[in-house]
């Protein structure tokens, strides 16, 4: 795993920006911003909003462009209509998709208003296959370690599928909501493997409430118990972190030396 430490939020964002854009071949005048479409993994909640800040400011500059991106996002709710404003379709719209040129048919989000909640998990799963696999997964992290809705006890190897949401997971997103009562039990996920087949991916984690998480993640063992502790096996993963995420890690003096050392090769 890579960690960059960054001294704010805002510079989580930026890092997290640029990293993405060069990654993907999003700047207008980079000779990869061909024809090639490129596959997003994208993610809600209040993390990455930053990022998605920064995307938009670039994209109005005429920096970037999203026009070859195809989108996949990590979940959605079971339960709350794609029209709410609690749902992660309302969500994309509003924080990321309609400030950009995103094509709308080639942005994904499983779906949760239908009958058959499985088979919908299942041909979510196929569409990403059938799309070439994700090649950039952009990650938030819940309290407990959850990556999407991976919850505690999530199969490491784990499909796109239905997932009962934890008390806390639940707590956490409870702000949200006008009650408790309101917030969903369950949601359809991205599995850890399919998190995991990704070419590459970006974690990012910001304020104090995440340095448990992030200590178990990048330095405890890999367990099903902390579900993002699987990403010590993937090859590509980046993890971005603020000064407070980062402030129970035991071996960042390290972390920062190695940084430094691979920006100067
Ligand atoms: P947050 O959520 O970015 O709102 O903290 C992260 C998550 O639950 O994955």
């Amino acid at each position: 795993m890579r960690i960059v430490v960054c001294e704010s939020p805002d510079q989580v964002a930026m890092v997290a920006a640029d990293e993405s854009i060069e990654y993907l071949g999003l700047a207008c005048s980079s000779s990869s911003q061909s024809q090639e479409t490129s596959v997003l993994g994208l993610a809600t909640g209040s993390t990455p909003l930053g990022l998605y800040q920064q995307w938009i400011k670039r994209h109005r500059a005429g920096e970037i462009s999203f026009r070859n991106i195809v989108s996949f996002n990590l979940d959605e709710y079971c339960g709350v209509p794609p029209e709410d404003p609690q749902s992660y379709h309302y969500f994309m719209q509003e924080n990321l998709f309609k400030h950009i040129d995103i094509l709308p048919l080639n942005t994904h989000i499983p779906k949760t208003d239908c009958q058959d909640l499985p088979a919908s998990a299942e041909a979510y799963e196929i569409a990403i296959a059938q799309a070439g696999g994700i090649d950039l997964q952009i990650l938030g992290i819940g309290t407990e370690g959850h990556i999407g809705f991976n919850e505690l006890g999530s199969s490491l190897s784990s499909a796109t599928r239905v997932k009962t949401l934890t008390s806390k997971t639940r707590q956490d997103n409870a702000r949200f909501f006008a009650s408790m009562d309101q917030v969903p039990k369950m949601a359809i996920t991205m599995g850890l493997g399919t998190i995991m087949n990704a070419r590459a991916i970006l974690l990012l984690a910001t304020g104090v409430h995440k340095a448990d998480t992030i200590r178990d993640t990048v330095e405890g063992p890999v367990t099903a118990m902390v579900p993002a502790s699987i990403l010590q096996f993937h090859p590509n993963a980046t993890v971005v972190i603020d000064q407070a995420a980062a402030s129970k890690l035991a071996h960042l003096d390290y972390y920062l030396e190695c940084e430094r050392n691979q920006q100067s090769l």
